[in-house]
């Protein structure tokens, strides 16, 4: 299978219905799904029957959006999974980045590594305008990836949760960088990203898409989770992307 992004210590590529044990493993330990669900986990039926399908769609589509399995690439091991997906809500042109990691694998700077090579692809093959992206107000460790990928707070916002979770009573806080900041960071401007500079499309180059709304399939608060639709958060497990998604050349 061709890699959808490499690293120098990462390898994003497609999920298969092969990896449901992989998904439904890393969505079993209460701490990676603190800020996601509570802590609950995602039960195996629905990873199998909601979760990988949608995310397949993604890939069928070949709009270059979607999820994406994060493999060590010294190890093989599967670490966890980040997702560059249509902003819910947001025009076409502004991607949400997402992460999901397994506990043995934070504090490596492994979220870092790879949101910033996929913010890098958004500016550079996707024709992004901005990258967005969401998180708790108290998650801290999610914050800091945003800030140390150049990310700034664009807006905190309150969102009345079906199944609030502790700290829901501080709001969320959503994060953005702007392809203008980042050819800024990225030419040594002062913000903190390393850049690798490659020259970006514009959102013309890369394709004229239709507009697209992202509903949600999954809450953060995960009850219940098949009927949750309004909710969206980039910590949410995944959205179904919109059929008229078109693909990039
Ligand atoms: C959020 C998450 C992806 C961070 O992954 P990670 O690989 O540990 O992050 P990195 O190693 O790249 O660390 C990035 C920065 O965050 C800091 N950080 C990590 N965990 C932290 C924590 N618990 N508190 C404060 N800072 C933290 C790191 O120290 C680092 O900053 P520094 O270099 O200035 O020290 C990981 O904790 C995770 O998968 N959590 C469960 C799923 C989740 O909550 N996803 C986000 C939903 S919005």
């Amino acid at each position: 299978m061709t890699p959808y992004l490499e690293t120098p210590r990462l390898l994003l590529r497609e999920f298969t219905t092969d990896d449901a044990d992989l998904v439904v493993q890393l969505d079993s330990d209460p701490d990676v799904m603190h800020f996601v669900t509570g802590g609950e986990p995602t039960l195996r039926g629905e990873v199998v029957a909601e979760v990988l399908p949608a995310w397949l769609d993604y890939y069928a589509q070949g709009s270059g959006h979607g999820f994406w399995a994060a493999i060590e690439r010294a190890t093989g091991d599967f670490l966890g999974w980040f997702h560059l997906r249509p902003g819910a809500g947001h025009p076409p042109g502004e991607p949400e980045l997402g992460y999901r990691l397994r506990r043995t694998a934070w504090g490596q700077g492994y979220a870092v590594e790879g949101s910033q090579a996929l913010i890098d692809k958004a500016f550079t093959e996707l024709g992004a305008a901005r990258v967005l992206a969401e998180t708790m107000v108290v998650h801290t460790a999610s914050r800091r990836v945003m800030e140390k990928c150049g990310m700034r707070v664009s807006r905190t916002f309150h969102q009345d949760w079906a199944h609030p979770i502790p700290g829901d009573e501080h709001g969320d806080v959503e994060y953005a960088i702007t392809l203008d900041e980042w050819r800024a960071a990225a030419d040594g401007g002062g913000a903190e990203p390393a850049g690798r500079r490659r020259e970006p499309r514009t959102p013309d180059q890369a394709s004229s898409r239709p507009s697209r709304s992202a509903s949600a399939i999954t809450s953060r608060s995960g009850r219940p989770r098949a009927t949750a639709a309004a909710k969206a958060s980039s910590c949410s497990t995944f959205t179904r992307p919109a059929a008229s998604f078109t693909a990039i050349a």
